[in-house]
């Protein structure tokens, strides 16, 4: 941890590049479509012309037939692509073989179970482009054995792991020509499982779908690789014993979106979420997991229901670990989180992602704040108590602070630490004070060394850049 002061509200900041914001109907007239139906996909039979079967093109190494869009500038926002795949069953049954159509709306009942009720899933992984044009699918079956738990405890079908790989490789192989050049960027799969038949009194849909659409994809954060700025999150929850918290229920996300959007806008990248029993032990962010390095021993929250099992978190913790680290999976408190050394998140999305700093005891004043240099006796602690929960968040040993650092006061509160002392001395144990900004840096602004070290491992793998022992990537 390389400081802490009281932190003031900043300019609102937004996550996607507007090109890329709205693009329900994207085709630019810069965007030229080389071949409306490339000849390598003559046999791909689409379920627009003909209700046969889709079949997998057996090889995709021909890179010459790549869109002309601007690679350099793909944010995490949907570039629409040439085909998705679809296919339904009923409740009870099975899916059978999908197909291709052309990539666009799709017809749902007013009273599908998806709509009234949430009934739906979704899943997220990548398909990067190797030096030699070859495709690159990572852990494709974790994905697939995810949306069957998820199914499970949505009361849904779902496909088998088989037919999950299968759908996603036809569907990468339809849109080749969309996934980027290598170092670009990748491209975002997204299979859907939702309730598309109709129900009015609230019971589980008698139709499913599982669709599947691609887009072409950059940095997930407006930041890029460098290190994003979260804030805890002390008023909503994300996740509660029983619920869904560990599975990628849709409603999952959109219950977050006011806790996200109000963040943003006070210029976060996103939000931080504690336990909704105790309000103290780190869960997950909205969209990835978090890891905290302490003296090189990386831990992460344990699975215990209300966190997503992300494939990238179990995959840090496998490489981590080959490296010699040693990582547990436990109960991790704010006070841990605010004496790390590095804080990184893990997703699909945003792959390893350095935190920078983190804010918490969230409130909305502007704060004036001083710097001082601690020159205090060595026994003393500081408490902070959240005010309004009466929550203790934090305690720090000042004589740890002396060593390396300074802390930074509202001027008014550090006139009350200062009295504090002077009536006490130095052999105090506890002063209480209420704090409505916090913010912890980490790294200087820089990223940290083992986050560096994990994302170069992780993203060599994922791009083919270095040998896969592990037999984790799957080649198209
Ligand atoms: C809530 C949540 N946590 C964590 C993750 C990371 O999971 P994965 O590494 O499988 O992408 C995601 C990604 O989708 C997520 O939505």
């Amino acid at each position: 941890m390389a400081g802490i002061h009281l932190y003031s509200s900043r300019t609102a900041a937004t996550l996607l590049p507007t090109s890329f914001t709205d693009q329900r109907n994207f085709f630019p007239s810069s965007l030229k479509l080389q071949n409306q139906f490339p000849l390598s996909y003559s046999h791909v039979h689409l379920a627009s012309t003909s209700r046969r079967e889709a079949t997998v093109p057996s090889t995709c190494r021909d890179t010459s037939e790549l869109v002309d869009i601007s690679w350099d500038n793909l944010g995490f926002g949907l570039v629409p692509t040439d085909y998705m795949y679809i296919t339904k069953c009923s409740q009870g049954g099975n899916f059978s073989k999908g197909e291709l159509q052309r990539f666009g709306n799709i017809e749902l009942s007013p009273s599908s179970g998806v709509l009234n009720y949430g009934q739906g899933l979704f899943e997220g992984l990548k398909a990067y482009r190797k030096q030699d044009g070859s495709i690159l699918l990572f852990r494709p079956e974790e994905n697939g054995l995810r949306m069957r738990m998820g199914a499970e405890r949505m009361c849904m079908p779902s496909p088998t792991v088989d037919q999950f790989v299968e759908a996603v490789k036809m569907t990468v192989l339809a849109n080749k020509r969309w996934v980027p050049p290598p170092g670009k960027g990748s491209l975002y799969i997204r299979p859907l499982l939702m309730g598309s038949g109709s129900v009015l009194g609230l019971a589980p849909a008698p139709e499913y779908t599982f669709l599947i659409y691609v887009s072409p994809v950059g940095n997930y954060f407006k930041e890029g690789l460098a290190p994003i700025n979260l804030v805890v999150e002390n008023e909503f929850q994300r996740a509660t014993p029983g619920g869904t918290g560990a599975v990628k229920a849709i409603g999952n996300y959109a219950s977050v979106l006011k806790a996200q959007t109000a963040a943003q806008a006070k210029g976060y990248s996103d939000v931080l979420y504690l336990d909704s029993v105790h309000k103290r032990y780190l869960e997950e962010v909205s969209s990835c997991n978090v890891f905290v390095v302490k003296d090189k021993i990386i831990s992460t929250p344990a699975i215990k229901g209300t966190i997503l099992p992300g494939i990238t978190r179990k995959t840090i913790i496998d490489v981590a670990r080959s490296q010699g680290f040693q990582v547990d999976e436990c109960y991790i408190t704010v006070e841990e989180l605010l004496e790390a050394d590095e804080v990184f998140c893990t997703g699909t999305a945003v792959v390893v992602s350095p935190v920078g700093s983190i804010t918490y005891l969230g409130g909305d004043k502007e704060l004036q704040s001083i710097s001082v240099s601690l020159t205090l006796g060595t026994t003393l602690e500081l408490a902070c108590i959240l005010s309004a929960a009466n929550l203790l968040v934090c305690i720090y040993k000042l004589k740890d602070l002396t060593k390396q650092r300074c802390l930074s006061l509202q001027q008014e509160t550090w006139r009350k630490v200062l009295d504090f002392c002077s009536c006490n001395g130095s052999g105090v144990d506890h002063i209480h004070l209420n704090f409505h900004f916090c913010r912890v840096a980490y790294g200087d602004n820089g990223i940290g060394v083992v986050s560096q070290q994990l994302y170069s491992m992780l993203t060599s793998l994922q791009m083919g850049l270095t040998e896969d022992k592990m037999g984790w990537t799957l080649e198209l």
